[in-house]
């Protein structure tokens, strides 16, 4: 195994007084924070390798409070100062940001950027990639930023399309093993008759076919981390080999008794319910333990609805980034109606709408009608009346239903269980919506 990475970690001197929720949003994106409210008797403090940044925080105090304050930091004029604020009674100091409250996360990893000094020469994404600052991402975030440098197993759970590998490179961008291979497996996708070549590889003449040496997924991840996707697919037999690898760290080769250290991390994830499929003897026990140590719990969609605005611009502006599209952004209508409708769990289906809407968009703003959450609002008025809006939730509302059903198999336990309803609920939804399900299920 590889040494324990130095993390350096980084650290943010309040001079002020942060907020419950500014506080939640410092310690989900991996901060130490020190406050200080008062510079009377106050001093600052450096440990030697920690990331630094002081801010000022002009919302409470008067310019004296500012003057003594920024007296306090005079010594520290090398630490990256950054005011939140600004805009206030108060004059702005001499800094290198001017941030604006509250403190979110988006201004936050714009900061962590500067203190870090080399924006994007160690390839370290952080968890800027998982878009989304509603509490349950913040706590996505948090574990994130904890889990990330330790040289532990992970187990990510959560539906489909929840953003499953999205953190699993997270989990990698941030560690040591940055720089090294990432290898993602889809156990499901693999031949059962050549899983156990594909992940450890096979000597010439092994097997039929095995016409020259081919190394595994394994060793091609070696010094890295390898993320083994859908992991309740893999087969018993496979299992008990990747058992043996972890209990181990090295592999044989198929066809070979010569043992090969590794030094992989191992990042696995399922959408199934693996301690379920331990109690039906369809995973190993033993392996299940060896895998489940840091658990990370992606949530569905339909419990971050605060980022689903967040979520679709971003989908837009990556969008936008590869094809001459002319919708910049979403109108009133559009907004509304992502709001509002009931989403299930899988992002990609708002990432799906995203993109159709802005191919079909003929305008510079995206509206409801073409991100197909409703047709009834007249997009130029902004102000539907009721009717209009009873129109969008109707239709928002039979939209979700149908997508659930679809990605349930048109199992309406399922589907219940998505849409955290009865069962009754959905087949009254389905009456409601005129959906039958004899004929859907066809
Ligand atoms: N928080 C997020 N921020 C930005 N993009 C996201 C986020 N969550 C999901 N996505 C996007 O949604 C899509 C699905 O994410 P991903 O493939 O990581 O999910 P998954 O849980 O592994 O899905 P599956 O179960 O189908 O394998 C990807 O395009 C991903 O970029
Ligand atoms: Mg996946």
């Amino acid at each position: 195994m590889a040494a324990v990475p130095e993390i350096r970690p980084r650290c943010m001197i309040w001079l002020g007084r942060p907020s419950p929720q500014e506080r939640e949003v410092l310690a989900a994106a991996g901060w130490d924070l020190r406050v200080i409210d008062d510079a009377h008797g106050a001093r600052i403090g450096l440990r030697g390798g920690d990331r630094v940044a002081a801010l000022l925080d002009l919302r409470h105090g008067d310019a004296e409070w500012a003057a003594s304050m920024q007296a306090l930091l005079s010594p520290h004029s090398d630490l990256p100062l950054v005011a939140l604020d600004w805009q206030d009674a108060v004059p702005a100091p001499d800094c290198l940001l001017h941030l604006h409250p509250p403190l979110d996360l988006a201004q936050i990893q714009r900061l962590a950027r500067i203190v870090d000094g080399e924006p994007h020469a160690t390839g370290q994404a952080g968890t800027e990639c998982l878009v989304g600052g509603s509490p349950a991402m913040l706590g996505v975030h948090a574990s994130v930023h904890k889990f990330a440098p330790v040289e532990l197993p992970v187990l990510v759970t959560g539906e489909t399309g929840t953003g499953k590998e999205l953190a699993a490179r997270a989990l990698h961008d941030m560690s040591t093993r940055h720089g090294r291979p990432f290898v993602a497996v889809n156990c499901g996708a693999l031949p059962a008759s050549l899983v156990q070549s594909e992940l450890f590889g096979h000597e010439k003449g092994a097997f039929t076919g095995a016409i020259a040496r081919r190394i595994g997924l394994f060793e091609a991840a070696d010094g890295g981390t390898i993320f083994l996707d859908e992991i309740g697919d893999l087969p018993l037999d496979a299992q008990t080999n990747l058992l043996r690898v972890l209990q181990e760290g090295s592999l044989e080769r198929v066809g070979s008794h010569h043992p090969i250290r590794i030094d992989v991390r191992v990042i696995a994830a399922t959408h199934v319910d693996l301690e379920d499929a331990v109690a039906q003897g369809r995973f190993r026990e033993d392996l299940f333990y060896r895998l489940d140590v840091l658990r990370l719990h992606m949530p569905p969609l339909r419990e971050r609805c605060d980022d689903v605005e967040t979520l679709a611009r971003h989908f837009l502006a990556l969008f936008r980034e590869q094809h001459r599209v002319r919708a910049r952004g979403f109108d009133a209508t559009a907004r509304r109606a992502l709001r509002i409708h009931p989403w299930p769990g899988n992002v990609r289906e708002l990432m799906n709408r995203v993109r159709r809407a802005a191919v079909v968009c003929e305008a510079d703003l995206i509206d409801a009608a073409a991100l197909q959450l409703h047709e009834a609002v007249h997009p130029c008025t902004g102000t539907e009346g009721a009717d209009g809006l009873d129109h969008v939730r109707v239709n928002a509302e039979r939209e979700a239903v149908l997508a659930t059903l679809r990605e349930s198999g048109f199992n309406v336990s399922e589907c219940a269980r998505r849409l955290r309803v009865s069962r009754v609920t959905v087949y009254r939804l389905c009456k409601k919506h005129r959906l039958e399900l004899e004929s859907l299920r066809v």
